[in-house]
């Protein structure tokens, strides 16, 4: 009886979530795409072209990465079998992380899961000491942008660093971020301000070139420096004119870089590029890395493929493609009269929707008119 009680209370939780409007777990089940249309998707039976998704590229449907997926399945099988360290690295994965490492221009990299995963790792290693025979001790000043992403806020958790040894700067207040370090200056070993590149939900991001700068005037101190972490999962294979992301367009490079496959990249999976220093560490202290399977042979040969493929013509064409596809957007959306909650000029172009209640844009049929107006000029990318 008293675990009929628990469960009873769950249902109750989730009935709160629901009459708060609130759930996510009512998810739409897309049941196919339209050939040669990768933002053409069929669900319940109804043509929709998906405006939401996060394959920027259109790359989930290009012919070279599911040949490349397909090929790697056949000769390796359809799992990795293992973890990593016992029998589940494939030579794929580790020219994955090459070709990551050189598109990133970094020592090397290291692939996960997913970049939650990495988040959580890169965080909870770089900020924690991993036993009591560690070299590295925990004596780290965490410092975190207040809108960072979910993965970032549960891997500062993870870490369980008393409250005086994780900092939150307000979003993107970059002289709040210089006060606590000023103000921390040598009491600590070292410090690690963490934050996303490209924000998810307004499509702004940091400004890296003084984000970095102002880490590496504090970079002396403090004993063993001021390292940055940057989450820029929104940004590579999407931003910037070659796809490197918010480093490219706010010239601006991090120390450790976290990545999804996921997303621009059009496959699954997260990385970490880094100097040989951090990845070597990783690889021996990333929990995730370690006790938990990797992607696929198949997922990681069609996100080598990608990775490849951003650096040629082709890749290039639909960088420039999804820009231009960005500036009809917000032109367009303009003439409309649509309010937009950021004046973001990367591909997350957050419209602001009222009262969801009252139905008020899509009763207006305004979004449908102007989707079915400009759907066939914008698809081919997100
Ligand atoms: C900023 C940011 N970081 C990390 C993630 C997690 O990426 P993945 O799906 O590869 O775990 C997301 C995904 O939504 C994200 O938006």
């Amino acid at each position: 009886m008293s675990k009929q009680k628990f469960f009873k209370s769950l249902a109750a939780e989730v009935a709160r979530i629901d009459s708060a409007h609130s759930t996510k777990r009512q998810e739409k089940l897309i049941s196919g795409f339209i050939k040669d249309k990768p933002t053409q998707t069929i669900i319940d039976g109804n043509k929709y072209t998906i405006f939401n998704s996060n394959d920027y590229l259109g790359l989930r449907h290009n012919r070279s990465l599911i040949e490349a997926e397909h090929e790697a399945s056949e000769r390796y099988g359809t799992g990795p079998g293992a973890v990593r360290f016992i029998s589940g690295s494939f030579d794929i994965h580790r020219q994955l992380e090459k070709s990551l490492a050189k598109f990133h221009n970094r020592e090397d990299a290291i692939v996960f899961s997913s970049a939650f995963a990495a988040n959580l790792a890169a965080i909870f290693s770089l900020s924690k000491g991993q036993s009591k025979d560690s070299l590295v001790d925990n004596n780290t000043l965490v410092i975190s942008d207040e809108l960072n992403h979910r993965s970032i806020i549960d891997g500062i958790r993870l870490a369980n660093l008393p409250s005086e040894q994780k900092l939150v700067f307000p979003h993107f207040d970059l002289a709040a971020l210089e006060e606590i370090l000023a103000n921390n200056a040598s009491r600590f070993t070292r410090s690690v301000i963490i934050s996303d590149g490209v924000f998810s939900m307004l499509g702004e991001y940091q400004d890296l070139q003084k984000l970095q700068a102002i880490a590496d005037m504090y970079d002396k101190e403090y004993e063993q420096g001021v390292l940055t972490i940057i989450d820029d999962c929104h940004g590579v294979a999407a931003f910037g004119k070659t796809g490197r992301g918010t480093e490219e367009v706010s010239l601006g490079t991090a120390d450790v870089l976290v990545g999804t496959l996921g997303k621009g990249f059009g496959t699954d999976g997260g990385y970490v590029a880094a100097n040989q220093a951090v990845i070597d560490y990783l690889r021996e202290s990333a929990a995730t890395y370690i006790y938990s399977n990797s992607i696929t042979p198949g997922t990681a040969a069609a996100a080598n493929q990608a990775v490849n493929l951003l650096d040629s013509t082709e890749g290039q064409a639909l960088l420039q493609k999804l820009e231009s596809n960005v500036q009809l957007f917000k032109e367009e959306i303009k003439k409309i009269g649509i309010e937009m909650a950021s004046d973001s000029i990367h591909p997350i172009q957050p419209i602001l929707i009222g009262d969801t209640e009252k139905n008020e844009i899509t009763n207006k049929g305004i979004i449908q008119a102007w989707i079915l107006s400009y759907s066939n000029q914008l698809s081919g990318c997100a």
